[in-house]
């Protein structure tokens, strides 16, 4: 059988389990926080370690933990990051020796946690063991994940109950990650809007209540998804809509999410400079997130009811491709002006918000984009941009971020930039002058249909060059676990 040519999504995960009692025999690791008067004190300080958060020593001898992973002062994050240190220190073992028949990817190792660990501490950390042992690589070997399974040791066994549900939860949660990740990381030979339309299809078959329906190029002309259909105009493979909808009975609350699906950015006629052009494959992360969210969403069975829209489109340059200078027509009939093709992302996102928002009437809408290069000179690479001009769903997506572990800062909507959003021949501009992320915002909020709304902008956060926590090399799967626990306060 010929070989596809890359790994099968989803990736394979670590397995994480809580166990009632330690097993004899298996390799253990001992977390410890910083400063604290353990067994291990004394050969902490032969070691020089010290147990801040993330700080893993290998312990010589073949009795006692072969690992001492630190985790600090015991915050939520520390918890992350030190799972995700120690599954890199386990995987680097693996990968050297392997088990006792010299596999790699098949050894199984166990933690003991502090005793002050309660059952979110054992959440995060199982969180910083998926992600940060997560890879995705395209090779000849098999990218066999380093760990095959995580036991953590419950602190009683008649007491495990909670444990176990935390890590359970945190487990779906890291799954929609890894997932939003798996799509992002996904080279644009193979994912076009058709694949992408295909593969969200498919990854979400096997789950009750929960269905996506894919509109081809033939029903968004029908519809006048002009923004969506300009933009993919320069590609042979032409875009698609992906509508993902999951509808638990007796449910009154309502959220649309939109996810920008630009499976490739060229930058179009107004074309991106060489350096750098070969990431925006993760162009789509906003997208993946959102099709990984409802996965989640449906898999943990929330009493909300969501309705998901990603248009995607590949932004390419040829004799079909939309020009600066063009005036397109939106899904409703508002027009833009368009002024530089690399504006993309809006011009999809302002035909899926017109349509959701006047189609679905729900009672919120959150789009997620990675929207503006200006974002990562206002946040960094590490926080998302949260618009809105509601307080209650800006509190909410805040909240929901702090808790899973992404962090996100709000941006203001200011008025005197929104008249600029006017146009002289359409009825909107692209865009407008001033501050880029800003006025991008500004440019979707009209398009938002009065409701309240939230704008994710995570050009920053999307991806990332290095591992930092329980983030790898790659796209990162941001705003996934966010749009999880958002629709989880609303059930
Ligand atoms: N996809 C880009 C934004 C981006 C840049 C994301 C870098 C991640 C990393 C977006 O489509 C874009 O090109 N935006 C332009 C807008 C400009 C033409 C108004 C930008 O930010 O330069
Ligand atoms: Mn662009
Ligand atoms: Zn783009």
């Amino acid at each position: 059988m010929a070989r596809s040519p890359l790994p099968s999504i989803p990736t394979r995960l670590t397995d994480v389990e809580v166990v009632g009692a330690a097993r004899r025999g298996i390799a253990f690791a001992v977390v410890v926080p910083s400063g604290a008067d353990t067994e291990y004190t004394e050969v902490m300080d032969r070691l020089r370690a010290t147990g801040k958060a993330a700080e893993v020593s290998l312990l010589p001898g073949p009795d006692g933990p072969r690992w001492l992973v630190g985790v600090g002062d015991g915050t939520a994050r520390d918890y992350r990051a030190a799972g995700a240190a120690f599954v890199r220190a386990a995987a680097a073992d693996a990968g050297e020796g392997g088990d006792a028949a010299g596999r790699r990817g098949s050894i199984t190792v166990q933690v003991e946690l502090p005793a002050q660990a309660g059952p979110d501490h054992y959440g995060q950390f199982a969180t910083g063991v998926l992600l940060g042992g997560y890879r995705y690589r395209v090779s000849m070997q098999d990218g066999a994940a380093g760990v095959r399974k995580v036991r953590l040791v419950a602190p009683t066994a008649d007491a495990a109950q909670p444990y176990a549900d935390a890590v359970s939860r945190a487990c779906e949660l890291a799954r929609a990650t890894a997932l939003a990740r798996d799509l992002a990381n996904t080279p644009s030979n193979v994912k076009n809007p058709a694949w992408l339309a295909n593969t969200a299809q498919r990854l979400t078959a096997d789950l009750p209540g929960l269905t996506v329906t894919v509109r081809d190029e033939r029903w968004l002309a029908e519809h006048g998804f002009g923004g969506t259909l300009a933009v993919g105009g320069g590609s042979a493979s032409p875009p698609r809509l992906i509508e993902a909808v999951y509808r638990p009975r007796g449910v009154r609350a309502h959220l649309l999410f939109v996810g920008k699906g630009i499976t490739f950015d060229t930058g179009g006629i107004s074309v991106k400079p060489a350096e750098g052009m070969h990431v925006m494959r993760t162009d789509m992360s906003g997208g993946g997130a959102v099709l990984a969210a409802m996965r989640a969403i449906a898999a943990l069975r929330l009493k909300v009811r969501v309705t998901a829209l990603v248009p995607a489109a590949e932004n390419l340059i040829s004799g079909s491709a939309y020009r600066p200078g063009d005036v397109v027509r939106h899904y409703g009939g508002r027009t833009t002006e368009v002024t530089n093709t690399d504006a993309e992302g809006r011009m999809v996102l302002a035909d899926a918000l017109a349509y959701g928002t006047s189609r679905f009437s729900p009672d919120l809408v959150v789009d997620v984009a990675t929207l503006t290069g200006a974002m990562k000179i206002a946040l960094g690479l590490r926080t998302g941009g949260l618009f809105s001009g509601d307080d209650d769903l800006a509190q909410r997506l805040r909240a929901a971020g702090e808790r899973v572990g992404e962090a996100w800062w709000r941006m203001p909507l200011p008025d005197d930039h929104a008249r600029d959003v006017r146009s002289d021949i359409a009825d909107v501009r692209q865009v407008p002058p001033g501050p880029g992320g800003i006025v991008a915002a500004l440019f979707l909020r009209e398009f938002a249909g009065g409701l309240p709304w939230a704008h994710l902008d995570i050009a920053g956060p999307a991806r990332s060059d290095r591992n930092y926590d329980e983030v790898v090399p790659g796209g990162t799967g941001f705003a996934a676990r966010t749009l999880v626990e958002l629709a989880a306060s609303y059930a």
